[in-house]
Formats: structure tokens, C-alpha cells, sequence
């Protein structure tokens, strides 16, 4: 398919995580913004099965995209059409080539699988072959993976990708703009994906800043945090950033980072010489 010459060309992943709410809102925010030509969809065998199970949708590929958008106003009908299906085994499809000009890729859900398979280049569906694409044509490349607790396989690929360009973004909801709804949870983080895509929604809720002492701080009034909790604008020393502890405020045996060895990076360094049991003797501060 030639790519349109004006709108955005955005590649959606759709793997085999829970979340299949996430796709579904992001595919109809996508299709609804007039900024974005053509949506990519490429879902994977695990995707579908997770559609089926969390969204009780099972479908052809050529209807998922109508299935998907069902339900949200008539206008929906118009922009189905901007979504195309590629079968994920298709590795000749267009976005499997840097030469075709696509703007940006998220995946969401993200499977530790799929984060695996990008993080290791493995390019052996036309999901992680997009990916990889997206990554050596320097484009945008999101990665919302979501599994806990994250194992140190995790870590590293984490780390591992965001070395080489992409974006990682946890499936983890924010709480301070009181959502009231699954919705309401669902959407901003969404809205938070497809800001870093380019595309920023109105629905984004912003933060505006949070007096010490006061409840009245934006017009949707945030309470006042009451747990030790990562919420924004909250006061702390000048030296800090915001939600920053010193570890030995976290855990009492933890290391500060004066207790380093130089040029130490704990989590490099282990990737380059794994292997349980190794006895790291801090220097004295
Ligand atoms: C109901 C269900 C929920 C799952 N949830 C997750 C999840 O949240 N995160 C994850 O990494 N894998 C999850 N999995 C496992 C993946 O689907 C599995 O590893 C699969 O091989 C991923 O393949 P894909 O990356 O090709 O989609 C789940 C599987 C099922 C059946």
C-alpha cells in the first residue's frame, strides 16, 4: 500500500499482554484524530487470544478493525477505514522495510515476550521486524509492556531497548487525576502514549502544579496525597527531585551512591558478567 502523502503513518502491535483495553482505546483515539492517515495493525496470535478472553472479541483480521470501533458513535464507520490489518506472519508486508515511511510504532500491549524479541533484534514476526525497523530508521518506538513483578531477564531487555532508541512505557495507570471509571484509567495513560507519539489528545489530563497546603490546586482538585505515594508537586528539598529518597530512606542497608565504585552501573555490570553469589565490596565512602 503506498503511503498517503499527508497524516501521520502510525504502526500499531498488538501482542499477547493483558491490556487489549489499551489497543482498543488507542485505535479509536487513533482513528478518530485527523492528524494520523493510516493505522498499521498488526497483531499477534497471543493478541488474539487476549482479545477474545479480555474484550470477548474474535473476529477475521479484516473485520477486527470495525469490531474494535463498534460501540463508539456512528463517526466510527468513517475512520475504520484508515485502519489496516497485516497479518503478523506477513514478513513482506510494507512496514517490515525502513524504505517505507512510516512515522512512528507503539506496541501495546507489550509482551516480555515481544520486549525480548526487540531487544535481541530476533525480527522473526513482522511485529518485532517493524520494531526493529522503527529502531535502525531512528523513528519513534514505543514499548508498553506489562508483567509484574519484572524479573532481571526484564530489566536488562528494558534497558536493552532503551539504549537503542525506543520508549518504554509500563502499562501503569496514574491515580491523581481521580479517574472514576476504567475509562477514565484506560484513556490517560493512552493519551500519555500517544502524546510521546506525536500526536498529544485534548483528554490528556495535565497537572498544573500543587500548593504545599492546599486541596484547590487544579480544577479537578487532586487530594492531598495522605500516603507516601509518587505524586506529583510534592515538597521536597531543593537538592531533590520531586518524589526523590535517598536510598538509605528506602531500605536501611541500602548503598548510597557515594558507596559506589567508580564508574559503577550495577545493572551493566552484571549484564556483562552475570551469575549468582557475587560479592560486590562497596569502598568506603
Ligand atoms: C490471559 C493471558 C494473559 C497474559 N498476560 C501477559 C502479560 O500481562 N504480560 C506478558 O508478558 N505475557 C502475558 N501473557 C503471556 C503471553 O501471551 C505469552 O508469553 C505469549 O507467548 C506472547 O506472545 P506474543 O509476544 O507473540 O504476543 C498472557 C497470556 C495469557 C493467555
Amino acid at each position: 500500500m503506498v503511503p498517503p502523502a499527508e497524516g501521520k503513518v502510525v504502526i500499531v502491535g498488538v501482542t499477547g499482554a493483558s491490556g487489549a483495553i489499551l489497543a482498543q482505546t488507542a485505535l479509536r483515539l487513533l482513528a478518530a484524530d485527523s492528524r494520523v492517515a493510516r493505522v498499521h495493525l498488526v497483531v499477534s496470535d497471543a493478541g488474539l487470544r487476549l482479545l477474545d478472553h479480555e474484550l470477548g472479541i474474535v473476529a477475521p483480521l479484516t473485520d477486527l478493525p470495525a469490531r474494535l470501533l463498534a460501540g463508539w458513535g456512528d463517526s466510527h464507520l468513517e475512520s475504520v477505514g484508515k485502519i489496516e490489518v497485516l497479518p503478523n506472519a506477513d514478513i513482506g508486508a510494507s512496514i517490515a522495510s525502513g524504505s517505507y515511511s512510516a512515522d512512528a510504532m507503539c506496541v501495546i500491549p507489550c509482551s516480555m515476550g515481544m520486549l525480548s524479541s526487540v531487544a535481541a533484534g530476533a525480527s522473526t514476526d513482522l511485529i518485532s521486524r517493524a520494531a526493529d525497523v522503527s529502531l535502525k530508521e531512528g523513528r519513534r518506538l514505543i514499548l508498553c509492556i506489562r508483567d509484574t513483578p519484572f524479573s532481571r531477564i526484564h530489566i536488562e531487555n528494558m534497558l536493552r531497548v532503551q539504549q537503542a532508541g525506543a520508549l518504554v512505557m509500563p502499562a501503569i495507570p496514574s491515580f491523581y487525576h481521580r479517574p472514576k471509571t476504567i475509562d477514565d484509567l484506560v484513556t490517560q495513560y493512552v493519551c500519555r502514549v500517544l502524546a510521546q507519539l506525536g500526536l498529544p489528545q485534548p483528554r490528556q489530563f495535565a497537572w498544573q502544579g500543587q500548593h504545599p497546603n492546599s486541596n484547590q490546586n487544579t480544577k479537578r482538585n487532586p487530594p492531598t496525597p495522605t500516603r507516601d505515594e509518587d505524586v506529583p508537586g510534592e515538597q521536597v528539598p531543593e537538592d531533590r527531585m520531586p518524589n526523590q529518597r535517598l536510598p538509605d530512606e528506602r531500605m536501611p542497608n541500602a548503598r548510597t551512591p557515594s558507596a559506589r565504585m567508580p564508574n559503577e552501573d550495577p545493572l551493566l555490570e552484571t549484564v556483562q558478567n552475570p551469575g549468582p553469589g557475587r560479592v560486590r565490596k562497596a569502598r568506603p565512602a
